[in-house]
């Protein structure tokens, strides 16, 4: 390991290269630390094998550059490659927060938090479906928390750059990627898209909420890839029942077999999972637990307190879910624009948001006012203009009354003939 740490640092010269903080299929990742910038990073070594692969080293150039241009905050920044002789590296954002399965199998998840890290990794995935990248290899190993918690998923595309064909087998008969996870499409060899990487995030909001996964084969990899394939998962209510059927039903539009019938992306996915939550748990649930979610220009961290929540969201994807085991065509309502999970949080009372520094702010509501308050002040002009037409009115009466009262006395001072309007007033003809 010395002299594989020593040819890193070699291939590396502006970085100290640290301990091994974790080992996958497909090779080690180091920690490292860049001198003159004084930051630390996560160095993954892809495989010496494939690293030797020509072809796998061209798919690693072109992926490494893709990556390269993705700015999300759920998604991990790569910061430098290096491809020479038998090395591939990617040099990326140190995240010590651990794996999502690590925190899944310790502290677990509330069904709140599950959906919310889901939409966070919903949210990352989208950002790269939009640049034409698909994952491939989405997994609770892949989403990692960076130190203020906040999730991102890595190893975007490795397993196209290991895998190379449409499919998780290789011609060596080796699986790539992980067989609990795999779409159905995958296995088949048939056309991937970004509802392939919907159907892992649905597999691991299933896993997250359940503690089961919706398909097992007791480590027979083909059997289970099979029941992947051509089989029906099992509905998610049946092993986790405290699951809202709202969200069960979007997890499970999620696994459908058929790509057609699933969320045909991630922000579809997204939209359906935050609509869901609000219908299940209230407009506040997204920004109860603090789970940082970034969406958009908003970083969501805390509810407002006392604000008034306003009418329950629209209709959306998951107005009306659909049976688990029969879910609806995706002709179904079509994404919204924007990103992935807007409608839950302009659906629920504004929470106390962070802008991101790179992110164009969002036309929404003064966020420093409870959105239950906002259009009293519109409102109150035509309230007011009846009261306002009937003085004026009470008004002209009154000034009619004293202009005939006051006519006569005028009249008779300035010289009127006798007996005009009004009669004589004694008083003034006495004198
Ligand atoms: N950016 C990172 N920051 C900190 N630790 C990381 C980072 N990336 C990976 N790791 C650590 O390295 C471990 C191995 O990661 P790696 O991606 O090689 O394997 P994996 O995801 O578990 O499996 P697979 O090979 O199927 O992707 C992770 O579990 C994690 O502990
Ligand atoms: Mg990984």
């Amino acid at each position: 390991m010395q002299a594989e740490r020593q040819r890193i640092a070699d291939a590396l010269p502006a970085y100290d290269i640290g301990e091994v903080l974790g080992r996958g299929g497909w090779g080690v990742v180091f920690a490292g630390h860049h001198r003159q910038l004084d930051r630390s990073v996560a160095i993954k070594q892809l495989p010496t094998a494939a690293a030797a692969d020509v072809a796998v080293r061209r798919r690693f150039t072109a992926e490494a550059r893709v990556l390269a241009s993705l700015d999300h905050p759920h998604v991990v920044p790569v910061y430098d490659f290096v491809e020479r002789e038998d090395l591939c590296l990617l040099v990326m954002e140190l995240l010590p927060g651990g794996t999502l399965r690590e925190r899944a199998t310790t502290t677990g998840f509330a069904a709140t938090d599950a959906v919310a890290v889901c939409l966070a990794c919903a949210a990352g995935l989208n950002a790269a479906h939009v640049r034409g990248v698909l994952h491939r290899d989405v997994k609770p190993e892949n989403m990692l928390f960076g130190a203020s918690g906040t999730v991102k998923v890595t190893d975007f595309g490795i397993a196209k750059v290991l895998g190379g064909a449409d499919t998780m087998l290789t011609r060596a008969g080796d699986v790539v990627g992980t067989p609990s996870y795999v779409a159905p499409e995958q296995v088949r060899g048939g056309e991937l898209s970004p509802a392939t990487d919907v159907y892992a995030l649905a597999t691991m909001l299933y896993e997250l909420l359940s503690g089961v996964l919706p398909f097992t084969a007791d480590g027979d990899v083909m059997s289970l890839l099979f029941k992947h394939a051509y089989e029906a998962p099992v509905p998610l209510r049946d092993v986790a029942p405290d699951v809202p059927a709202e969200v069960a039903a979007v997890v499970m539009r999620g696994l459908a077999t058929d790509p057609a019938e699933r969320y045909p992306t991630a922000e579809a996915f997204g939209v359906a999972l935050a609509e869901a939550g609000t219908r299940a748990w209230g407009a506040h649930w997204l920004s109860a637990d603090g789970m940082p979610v970034v969406l958009g220009a908003e970083r969501i961290v805390a509810p407002t307190r006392g604000a008034t929540p306003p009418a329950p969201a629209p209709a959306g994807p998951a107005a009306s879910p659909p049976p688990a085991t029969a879910p609806p065509p995706a002709t179904a309502p079509p994404p919204a624009t924007g990103t992935a999970a807007r409608p839950a949080v302009t659906a629920g009372p504004a929470p106390v948001r962070e802008q991101t520094p790179a992110a164009v702010p969002a036309p929404e509501r003064d966020p420093a006012r409870p959105a239950g308050e906002e259009p009293a002040e519109e409102e109150e002009p035509p309230r007011r203009r009846p009261a306002v037409v009937a003085v004026v009115v009470v008004l002209v009466l009154l000034l009619a009354v004293l202009a005939v009262w006051l006519l006569p006395r005028v009249l008779t001072v300035y010289g009127a003939p006798a007996g005009g309007p009004g009669g004589d007033p004694p008083a003034v003809t006495a004198t």
